[in-house]
């Protein structure tokens, strides 16, 4: 049985819908409640089985890998003043955890970001985290649900997965939506199950939309999707779109889509930070209260 312990997660965009709070911070780094968003992805990985994540980013965005790497002058005052608790509270990546960065070089879309990662995660099948969209850590278990459900299903049976779930009509432009082969096999109880997936489309109009089953951003993926990049032209955007890739691997091999349980909530957009910040910030008082 292959395990998946590698995760790419892609930290390359401007983040120019969350100006001017991403001017000279990553979007990635700004806070939701008491941690940068960022921190809850790597945390979804982790619980997931996840042991190595690769960061592909740009030179702004090292402030990210400074984050999850031990900064020994800041941790050695912390200590000489007695402050060991909060010193440790700071290391709290697992040992046996990497993190690390690579460079996109050319801002040349998602499919290029995730190609990128190649020659650190190699031969391995892994998984795909998008840092704007972080998933409720409040009301689901990351050890079980999601990403982990993903990867026990591709354990099983080899197929990528990827995670989906319904959107309003006025939102369905904003993703990738999934055209399954009957769209009425989905029920809509909060809970993780497998489909098979016919095919997807990036960013359609509501009148195009083949279902209203948006792609998440959350991804298992055999190794051959990187074959499958390595063909992809530009399209949409000028970018090399991951979802293209995605289409030629279903076409040969198959890729299910896991529908999400839980909330989830969109970090990259203004609007609705504001609302994930207030929900992360109130679960935590609460919890502090208590
Ligand atoms: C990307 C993907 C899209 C997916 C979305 C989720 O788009 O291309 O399929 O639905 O992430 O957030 P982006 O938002 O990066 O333009």
């Amino acid at each position: 049985m292959k395990k998946i312990t590698h995760a790419v997660i892609p930290v390359a965009g401007f983040g120019t819908r969350m100006l001017p709070l991403s001017k000279s911070v990553p979007k990635e780094l700004l806070p939701l409640g008491n941690r940068p968003a960022i921190h809850y992805v790597v945390e979804e990985a982790i619980a997931a089985g996840i042991k190595h994540i690769v960061l592909v980013g740009h030179a702004q965005k090292s402030a990210i890998e400074n984050y999850f790497d031990v900064n020994a002058e800041l941790d050695n005052q912390l200590r000489q003043k007695d402050k060991d608790a909060l010193a440790d509270s700071l290391n709290w990546l697992p040992e046996d955890v990497t993190v690390s960065m690579i460079r996109q070089g050319k801002p040349l879309g998602l499919g290029h970001a995730v190609l990128a990662a190649r020659p650190i995660i190699g031969e391995h099948d892994f998984a795909v985290l998008l840092p704007d969209v972080v998933l409720d850590p409040f009301t689901t278990d990351m050890t079980t649900d999601n990403l982990a459900f993903m990867i026990e299903a591709f354990t099983k049976d080899n197929h990528s997965q990827i995670l989906v779930n319904e959107v309003a009509d006025e939102d369905v432009h904003k993703y990738g939506i999934a055209q399954l082969r009957d769209a009425n096999e989905i029920d809509q109880a909060d809970t993780n199950a497998s489909f098979k997936v016919v095919g997807f489309v990036e960013k359609p109009n509501l009148a195009d939309a083949p279902s209203k089953l948006a792609v998440v951003g959350r991804y298992v993926f055999s190794n051959q999707i990187f074959d499958y990049l390595a063909n992809t032209e530009a399209s949409v955007g000028g970018e090399i779109q991951l979802t293209d890739a995605i289409d030629a691997l279903i076409s040969k091999y198959g890729v299910n889509v896991t529908t999400m349980r839980g909330d989830s909530y969109d970090a990259g957009d203004m609007r609705s930070y504001m609302q994930a910040f207030i929900y992360f910030a109130e679960q935590q008082l609460r919890g502090d209260a208590s």
